[in-house]
This record gives C-alpha cells, structure tokens and sequence, in this order.
C-alpha cells in the first residue's frame, strides 16, 4: 500500500526577477491575492492534502514568510482587546496543531532541484510533496489532494501538468507519456523550443515525489541555465520508478507573471465574500465602457 504523504516543501529561495521591483526585498510568496498571501493558499492546499511538515526552502530577503507562520501575540492582543474576533481568528490557526514548519537555507540559488535537495533532512526516506507557490491553482478538492488521492491507489511520482500553446513550451518541463499505461512520463525536457517539444504538456508546480528522487538530485549536476534541475532528476528517475503525468481538475494561474497575478486576483476577487458582488458590478462596468470604444 502507497505511504501517506506527509511532508510537503515549498522552495521559496528563488528572487522573483520578473516581479521586480515588488521583489527587492520581500518575497513574491508574500504577494496577497485579495488579503492573503500566495504561501498561504499553499500551505492551506497542503494541509487539506493531509500534510503534516511543511518545511520551507528559503532564502536571502525571505523573513517574512517565517514571521507570517509564526504567532504574533502583540496583534492577537490588540484584536482581542477591540473585538475583532473576526480578524483574530483570521491570523490564528494558519498553521493548526500537529502541524509543524520547518526552515532550510538555501545557501546560493542553484536552481529548483538543488532546493529540493536542500530539503532531504527534514524529509527522510519518505514520500513528498513539492509546491511552487507562484502557481495557484484553484480547485476543489486541491491539486495535492488529488494528487495524493492518485498515489493513493497507483503509486508511482505524480506530476501535474497542463496543456500549453505549442509556442510557450520554452517556459515550462514538457514531457511525453504512455497514455496505455496511465500517462506514465516516458521523456521530459526542460524548457524545450517548440520545434524540440516532444508534446505541449507542461509541467507545473506541484510534485508528488518518491524519496529516490533525492539521490538523483545528488548525482545530475547543473543543467540548464548553470542549475540544478527538478526536471533532470525526474529524467533520471523515470528509468528506474514510474513517474505518472496527473491532468488536474482546477484552473492554474501563473502568479510568477505580472499577467498571471492579476488575473488570479480578478477571480478571486470576484467569488470573495466581501468584495464579490462590488467587484463583479465593477468589472462588468469597465467590460461595458470597453466595449462602447
Ligand atoms: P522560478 O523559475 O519561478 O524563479 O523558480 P524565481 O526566481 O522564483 O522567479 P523569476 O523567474 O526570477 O521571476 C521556480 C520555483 O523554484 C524556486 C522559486 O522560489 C520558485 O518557487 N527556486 C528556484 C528556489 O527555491 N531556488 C532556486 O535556486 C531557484
């Protein structure tokens, strides 16, 4: 029978070039969409994945997310002491009990799979998650639940993927599968020209990894762009375990992108209690005015 997952890492050292100058110094996982941070929706997807340790791969100008896991008795007094029970129940209980973070530093950022790797301490001979914050997929259940739901039953990695315009296969890890064999990953390739694209089925940011994956990350070496790549590793490993492609229910928004953020933050701020109806009559003015020009 599949282990239960229940560990999960967020690498979050990477420095969010394309968000500059948002990103000088806090981290793009600290980008609300609405009123809550990106690393907050991830680590509530974890969580209802059933994970237990969430053990956070940062880096330089990354304090504020450990500060936002973290307790903060001075507000929880002051909300307290007004009444806002409302807000107060909003900052506590992020991280429930039997939950536990875990900080890793990622010296130099030498790339996806080496942050990975940065994490097999806390994680162990175990299976795991990955989680790419910057990607928010809004879906129910949860990308990772239904991912761990898959595992559950087959075994295997699972890695979720999506399917992209031919001409953006060089942004993402493509890959090619057996669909007689339940979309076992037979070829991936990191960021492939379109011409070289073995299909348009991208990977995106959620994993679900057998430990196996650690001593790949620890013999590939740098790849392109002078990193350690996740995608090498996964090359490596789906000659020896299966590595299934997993077509998730839910809509994925790169918030990596200036264009990706606001169109999460468009959808979200159209189904949120407080600001749906508002925003929505909002939006449909605006489409209205745009479309008498
Ligand atoms: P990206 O390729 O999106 O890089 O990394 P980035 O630095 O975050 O953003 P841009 O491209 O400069 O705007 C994919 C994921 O891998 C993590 C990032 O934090 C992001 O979640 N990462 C990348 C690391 O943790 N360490 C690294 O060395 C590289």
């Amino acid at each position: 029978m599949a282990q239960v997952v229940r560990s999960v890492v967020f690498p979050v050292a990477g420095r969010g070039t394309r968000f500059l100058p948002a990103t000088k110094a806090s981290p793009k996982e600290m980008l609300p969409i609405v009123d809550k941070p990106l690393i907050q929706y991830a680590v509530e997807e974890a969580i209802e994945a059933g994970a237990t340790k969430l053990v956070f791969v940062t880096g330089s100008s990354k304090r504020a997310i450990e500060d936002h896991f973290d307790a903060d008795p001075e507000l929880e007094k002051a909300l307290t002491e007004s009444g806002k029970t409302e807000l107060l129940d909003s900052i506590q209980g992020i991280v429930p009990d039997g939950v536990s973070c875990i900080y890793i530093r990622q010296g130099e950022p030498l790339g996806l799979g080496h942050a990975v790797l940065c994490a097999l301490p806390a994680v162990g001979d175990e299976p795991f998650f990955v989680h790419l914050a910057d990607d928010l997929i809004d879906g129910s259940p949860g990308c990772l639940q239904q991912m761990a739901a898959e595992y559950a039953e087959h075994g295997g990695s699972v890695v979720a993927v999506e399917t992209v315009p031919q001409e953006h296969t060089s942004s993402y890890g493509i890959v090619a599968v057996d669909a007689s064999d339940r979309n076992r990953i037979t070829r991936i390739i990191e960021k492939p020209d379109p011409a070289d694209a073995p299909s348009n089925s991208a990977v995106v940011g959620r994993y679900l990894l057998v430990p196996e994956i650690f001593d790949e990350l620890q013999h590939i070496g740098r790849g392109a762009g002078g990193e350690i790549q996740l995608t090498d590793g996964i090359a490596n490993l789906l000659e020896k375990s299966p590595v299934y492609a997993y077509s998730f229910d839910g809509v994925r928004y790169d918030c990596g992108s200036k264009l990706g953020y606001l169109q999460a933050t468009v959808a979200y701020g159209m189904k949120h209690p407080e600001t749906g109806v508002e925003f929505t009559a909002h939006i449909e003015q605006l489409v209205k005015g745009t479309n008498k020009n």
